[in-house]
């Protein structure tokens, strides 16, 4: 898998993106799968659901899939859980949005697949759509910039977006919102001195909209639960009166991503036993979707295995406009 990456990205470093070891520390929201890397290719993440034993002569790995219901403001009720909905857990590029760049792709290989009942989405305009349990979905952050209004689009492609100071930790207690756009309100934020140590020049500033290194076209690329400030051209929607300001750069993030959230405009891959699915990190979105809560243990219907990789980058990525 680090190959893959390195096919497609010749200034791909020989490290995940996510750093050498995988983020345990339980204040990361990053470690709530309860993942583990490759001993033998530590570039290599494994995640999945449920109890393996001896796994690539790992100790015991619990793998978790990590559930909306745990992370939305106001999840699925039990009734439609019941009935087979689930929701995108949370959009995202793998991006680590510190120190080290996202890779141009992800790898993803399905090692074990389990067969369950589909599940559901249910979109903002009422309908449903019916998706394999624990599909990866997908959609394109060039179809994302297509459906901007022109007044959105000359917004989009004039704003800088920064991410917060160690995202994954600072929003840990964070509700998101239904489609898993971005965060549901502000106020649960980790202080930036409670954080691990950091500074800001290692913390990740990029355009909102970036040019496919490929075919040259713009791509609404933004990671709508890490976001912490705008900068459009001159005015800077920086938190400095408080959450006001947080609300309303979240505000204007959702309304921009979440015109692509139709089920015409969503691929949700059904897994197959076997399967390599390797994406373009940078020109689309994806998100973690179904409910697996079964309690772990040798009965385990749900059990699962993946491999993950995705290699940081040497390249930043472009912005589509060049700052004038
Ligand atoms: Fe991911």
């Amino acid at each position: 898998m680090p190959q893959i990456g390195r096919f497609f990205d010749e200034t791909a470093w020989d490290i995940h993106s996510g750093g050498e070891k995988m983020v345990t520390d339980a204040k990361n929201i990053l470690s709530q799968n309860r993942g583990a890397r490759v001993p033998r290719a530590p570039q290599v993440s494994i995640i999945g659901k449920g109890k393996w034993t001896g796994y690539e002569e790992l100790p015991d790995l619990d793998l978790k899939h990590v559930s909306h219901t745990e992370f939305h403001e106001s999840p699925c009720t039990k009734e439609e859980l019941q009935t087979g909905f689930t929701r995108p857990y949370r959009w995202h590029m793998d991006a680590p949005l510190y120190e080290r760049l996202p890779g141009y792709v992800t790898s993803l290989h399905s090692l074990k697949n389990p067969d369950l009942p589909d599940q559901k989405l249910r979109f903002p305009s009422g309908e449903i759509l019916p998706i394999a349990a624990g599909a990866t979905a997908f959609y394109s952050g060039a179809r994302a910039f297509d459906l901007l209004s022109d007044e959105e689009k000359e917004f989009a492609l004039n704003t800088t977006v920064q991410y917060a100071p160690r995202a994954y930790e600072w929003m840990l207690d964070c509700k998101a919102t239904d489609d898993g756009l971005t965060i549901a309100r502000s106020g649960q934020e980790k202080r930036l001195g409670d954080l691990l140590e950091w500074s800001w020049d290692k913390v990740h500033a990029f355009p909102m909209v970036w040019r496919n290194h490929g075919n040259g076209k713009p791509h609404l690329q933004v990671l709508g639960c890490c976001v912490y400030a705008f900068s459009h051209d001159r005015h800077c929607y920086w938190r400095s009166d408080g959450h006001r300001r947080l609300d309303e750069v979240r505000e204007i993030c959702h309304k921009l991503t979440s015109k692509v959230y139709t089920p015409e405009n969503i691929y949700a891959h059904r897994w197959q036993e076997g399967d390599l699915v390797i994406f373009h990190n940078r020109g689309v979105l994806h998100s973690i979707t179904g409910e697996l809560t079964h309690p772990s243990g040798e009965s385990d219907p749900e059990m699962r295995l993946f491999w993950q990789c995705t290699m940081a980058s040497g390249t930043p990525p472009t912005a589509y406009r060049a700052a004038a």
